[in-house]
């Protein structure tokens, strides 16, 4: 009775038990009484006082007062669509998850692209991460992969995150700046953390303004394990590839946008996918052995590096065509809650210190955001596979257990009367060996925190290093505090001399003594020639 057939349609068919168009003849209340009319209160007298037994006046009033729910602590401005999910073969190879094993197979999928640091009405064109989450609803349960267009992260370990995300945000004595990058509490975090000196990279690169949502890679950035169906378990990255290309703005383009048209992304996905031009988006995955991991010379359960592509090249694994817009904004963009620690079976964690901190605060916050602990039963959030078990209660309980057995082991009948075991499709965690002391300590093997920001660096073409180096000197020209821009040229010195010189420059400072690592890869800098 559990089996479930799931095929691209099935979600929206799901979505359209909850979908109601005001299409009748009359207005009604809320609960079902129908309305004389709508534009007058009910007083003593044309011009008298208006009565509390209103009941119509103070339904429509409350439901109004009540619209707004508090917008997401992070990447509160979204914009979202649906789709499906198709594997080009199957990867029973490397997984034993269900939706990557039949290519005939389409799995429905919810996406969800957002800026990070500004609130829900900020401009799209900021200087800024956008996150690439999405939803599969798969027939085994919900995974999502929730992600970055940005491969690499700003801090190494979770317990930062409240730190650097209150660094970023606009001061707090007076909300200001919105813009992400510029001003004193971001970059003053920045020059005392080096762990951030890649993303730093990453961010003040093009690839912080993109030109559409439709032309944007996106990233796991954690590393993963896939897991066959002989429990081996093999360590990979996920890789969002847009096959229209990857592009960015000009920052004058991104600045001029952000004042004509804030909405700029949101349009163009919409008008996109209305005018039938399909977003399409390669689903890769890079592979690694567990033996092979110690050779690497990084770190992967480092959130700060990445993996370099001619070490372990990306392997296609399928293809995510964005084909629907929602039907509501509030319903399904505003309401869709990811979570890392969605999973199904054939796809497991791994011990990365950023990762293991999501794995708790993203439900964490939506007890709040989504009003208590029902929230996987509002309608995008619900899995298209069956859900059995015996939670009950608690605010916005929409579902009626049936039976007299809440609990496991019964005998009385109702409920889920087996464990779900491997056998039957159960979930079981990758049994990983592990032993060590309990200490608040972070590993020896993360403190590199300048070889890979001079790799991305020095990868670049000259017009693009240029880029980042206007953005450098822009982003951190509005800081007020001398000493954070010197001790943030201290961390450039050590990326690269041009960089350095060119943004000491830049703000008027003498640059300090280039020290730049000598990371393997491509030689010298090009810009400015
Ligand atoms: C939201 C990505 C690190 C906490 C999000 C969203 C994305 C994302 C894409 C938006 C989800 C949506 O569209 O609804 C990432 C990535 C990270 C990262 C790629 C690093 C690799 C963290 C960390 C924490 C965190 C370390 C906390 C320890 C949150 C919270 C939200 C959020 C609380 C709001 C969720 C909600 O209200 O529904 N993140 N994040 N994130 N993230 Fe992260």
């Amino acid at each position: 009775p559990d089996a479930v057939q799931v095929d691209e349609n099935s979600k929206d068919q799901q979505l359209a038990r909850n979908r109601s168009e005001p299409t009748g003849n009359f207005l009604t209340t809320d609960q079902g009484i129908r309305v004389e009319h709508t534009d007058d209160s009910l007083k003593i007298g044309a011009r008298g006082p208006t009565l509390l037994e209103d009941f119509h006046l103070r339904e429509k009033l409350t439901r109004f007062d009540h619209e707004r729910i508090p917008e997401r602590v992070v990447h509160a401005r979204g914009s979202a669509a649906h789709g499906y999910f198709q594997p080009y073969e199957s990867q029973a190879k490397y997984t034993r998850a269900k939706f990557l094993q039949d290519p005939s197979k389409k799995t429905p999928v919810f996406v969800r692209f957002s800026t990070v640091a500004g609130s829900r009405g900020s401009a799209d064109t900021v200087r800024d991460v956008r996150g690439f989450a999405v939803k599969f609803y798969t027939e085994e349960g919900n995974f999502d992969l929730v992600g970055n267009n940005i491969p690499v992260f700003f801090i190494q370990d979770g317990i930062k995150f409240p730190d650097v995300v209150h660094a970023a945000k606009p001061e707090p004595h007076h909300e200001i700046p919105q813009a992400q990058t510029a001003h004193d509490s971001f970059w003053d975090f920045v020059s005392l953390v080096p762990e951030t000196m890649h993303m730093i990279m990453w961010i003040m690169s093009d690839r912080a303004i993109p030109r559409s949502f439709r032309m944007m890679q996106g990233f796991g950035v954690h590393t993963f394990r896939f897991v066959d169906e002989k429990n081996t378990s093999r360590f990979v990255k996920f890789h969002w590839k847009p096959l229209l290309g990857t592009h960015s703005l000009v920052w004058d383009e991104a600045q001029k946008l952000a004042g004509k048209d804030p909405d700029f992304h949101r349009r163009d996905l919409f008008e996109a996918i209305e005018q039938g031009d399909f977003p399409e988006y390669e689903l890769g995955v890079q592979i690694l052995e567990e033996k092979d991991a110690q050779a690497l010379g990084v770190d992967l359960l480092d959130a700060t590096k990445l993996i370099p592509e001619e070490i372990a090249p990306v392997h296609p694994v399928g293809k995510m065509t964005l084909n629907r817009n929602p039907t509501n904004f509030f319903a399904e963009t505003e309401q869709v809650a990811f979570c890392v620690s969605n999973i199904v079976p054939g796809i497991d964690f791994t011990d990365d210190p950023l990762m293991q901190a999501r794995l708790f605060s993203y439900l964490d916050t939506q007890l709040t955001r989504l009003g208590g602990p029902n929230f996987a039963e509002i309608p995008i959030n619900r899995p298209v596979a069956p859900v059995h078990n015996h939670q009950q209660d608690g605010f916005h309980r929409q579902t009626s257990n049936v039976g007299r057995a809440n609990y496991f082991p019964n005998s009385l009948g109702g409920g889920c009367p087996f464990l779900a075991s491997q056998k039957q499709g159960g979930f079981v965690h990758h049994p990983e060996p592990v032993s060590g002391q309990k200490i608040r300590e972070r590993a020896a093997s993360f403190n590199d925190h300048y070889s890979q920001a001079a790799l991305f660096f020095r990868s670049l073409s000259g017009p693009e290093q240029e880029h980042l180096i206007d953005a450098c000197r822009f982003e951190l020209g509005k800081v007020e505090t001398k000493a954070i821009q010197e001790r943030v040229l201290e961390h450039f010195a050590k990326i690269d001399a041009l960089l350095v010189s060119a943004v000491a420059e830049g703000l008027g400072l003498p640059a300090p003594k280039a020290t730049p690592v000598t990371p393997k890869g491509p030689p010298a800098s090009k810009a400015l020639s």
